[in-house]
């Protein structure tokens, strides 16, 4: 896919605010989905909070401690526009710790009391770890009450997206909550998930872990009706340890987290209003773009060498695939050397990226991959680079 060069000059432009890229160019940073690098506005939010106004939120009696409640009620309100909440007065933003944090949340607080004898939850076990086990734990709660709960794995098909049609056919009237997720993590696809609606028919709660889908592609809660959002900051270019939980509050209870919450993540929650707005001022439908485009690069060279193998969705793998469109992710396997060692390869050669199982759950891929995830931040150059390091491993096997 070409990369025509106002589309460069607009991700040059992008590139240059990212400090760390910036100090590093003999660097290729392909890890992404393990956690995003940071521009310098994200950065000077938080400079700017501790320097100006730091103070504890909801508590106060002076004008910094009022300022820290304020800003972490707008960024509840810069949330919903950013995913384009259609019912902003109902819905429900709630800062976590991150995804897995923020799904467990939601298996505990809102999906356990919920829950009686006999009921059925669906469960995607190829998708992350963090999107399985707490709706085991919630399953395991109810069973030491007393109570049988049926954990059904969602249903996929052989190009690892969710099979509509045997989902449908799964769901019955004891069907209480599917879970699902926006973008994988090993094979990128998107998951087509604005498909489960029609499947999962009007009733029942859909949540989904979009953990690599936000800040990385557009995602309107206007569009697609999803009950709960659930996502970490660190991969959206926040900092670590903050997340959210958006909830649309129109099926079942409203959500609320139980219990005492404790002093809320100011600076975490300062640097994610930053990052959206960020995000949102770059375009993420440019974003999504540009990173579908390297991921089809790369996809395209490695089809040329025998020695790997491309895990995913084959026909996602050209860039215009009208079955699924690979975001900017794509996992790997060297015939002969190990992934992990090929890792370690790529990281002498200064190329940074994941490897080995990627936390899938059970029904995953068994043994560990190479995964390369691409942001906005990375370049053809870089996509090339690492390319020509494959190259020279195909040759030499
Ligand atoms: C799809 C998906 N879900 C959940 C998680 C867990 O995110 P965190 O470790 O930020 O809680 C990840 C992290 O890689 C992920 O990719």
């Amino acid at each position: 896919m070409a990369f025509p060069e106002q589309l460069r000059r607009w991700q040059r432009e992008l590139r240059a605010q990212f400090p760390l890229i910036v100090a590093n160019p003999e660097v290729a940073y392909l890890d992404s989905a393990a956690t995003a690098q940071k521009p310098q506005a994200v950065l000077d939010a938080v400079l700017s909070y501790l320097t100006t106004g730091n103070a504890n939120a909801a508590r106060g009696t002076y004008p910094w401690a009022n300022r820290t409640t304020a800003r972490i009620e707008q960024a509840r309100d810069r949330l919903r526009r950013f995913l384009d909440d259609p019912l902003p007065h109902g819905s429900g933003v709630h800062f976590v710790g991150g995804t897995s944090d923020g799904l467990r949340a939601v298996a505990r607080d809102w999906l356990a009391p919920q829950l009686r004898d006999g009921d059925e939850i669906i469960v995607p076990f190829a998708d992350h770890a963090a999107n399985a086990e707490p709706w085991l734990e919630a399953a395991e709660l109810l069973r030491r009450q007393g109570a049988r709960i049926r954990v059904t794995p969602m249903p996929y098909d052989e190009a690892h997206d969710y099979d509509v049609e045997r989902l449908a056919a799964l769901v019955s009237n004891r069907t209480r909550f599917i879970a699902a997720t926006h973008v994988h993590h090993v094979y990128g696809n998107d998951m087509n998930v604005h498909r489960l609606r029609a499947a999962a028919g009007p009733e029942i709660p859909i949540c989904l872990d979009a953990a690599q889908g936000v800040g990385h592609l557009p995602l309107s809660t206007a569009e697609l009706d999803v009950d709960f959002v659930v996502f970490s900051g660190h991969k959206a270019m926040a900092l670590p340890g903050i997340g959210a939980v958006w909830a649309r509050n129109t099926r079942g209870p409203a959500y609320e987290p139980a219990g005492w919450s404790g002093s809320p993540n100011t600076t975490g929650i300062i640097s994610l209003a930053a990052a959206l707005d960020w995000l949102d001022a770059a375009g993420l439908g440019r974003i999504a773009h540009w990173t579908t485009a390297l991921g089809a690069r790369l996809t395209d060279g490695l089809r040329t060498m025998p020695s790997y193998e491309v895990l995913g969705c084959r026909q996602s793998l050209a860039a215009g695939s009208a079955v699924q469109q690979r975001q900017g992710i794509v996992a790997f396997r060297h015939h002969a050397i190990g992934s992990h060692d090929l890792g370690f390869i790529l990281a002498s050669e200064g190329i940074l990226v994941r490897a080995d199982g990627h936390c899938q759950g059970d029904e995953g891929e068994k043994t560990a991959s190479v995964r390369v995830s691409l942001h906005v931040y990375n370049t053809p150059e870089e996509v090339d680079r690492l390319l020509e390091v494959l190259t020279g491993l195909d040759r030499s096997w």
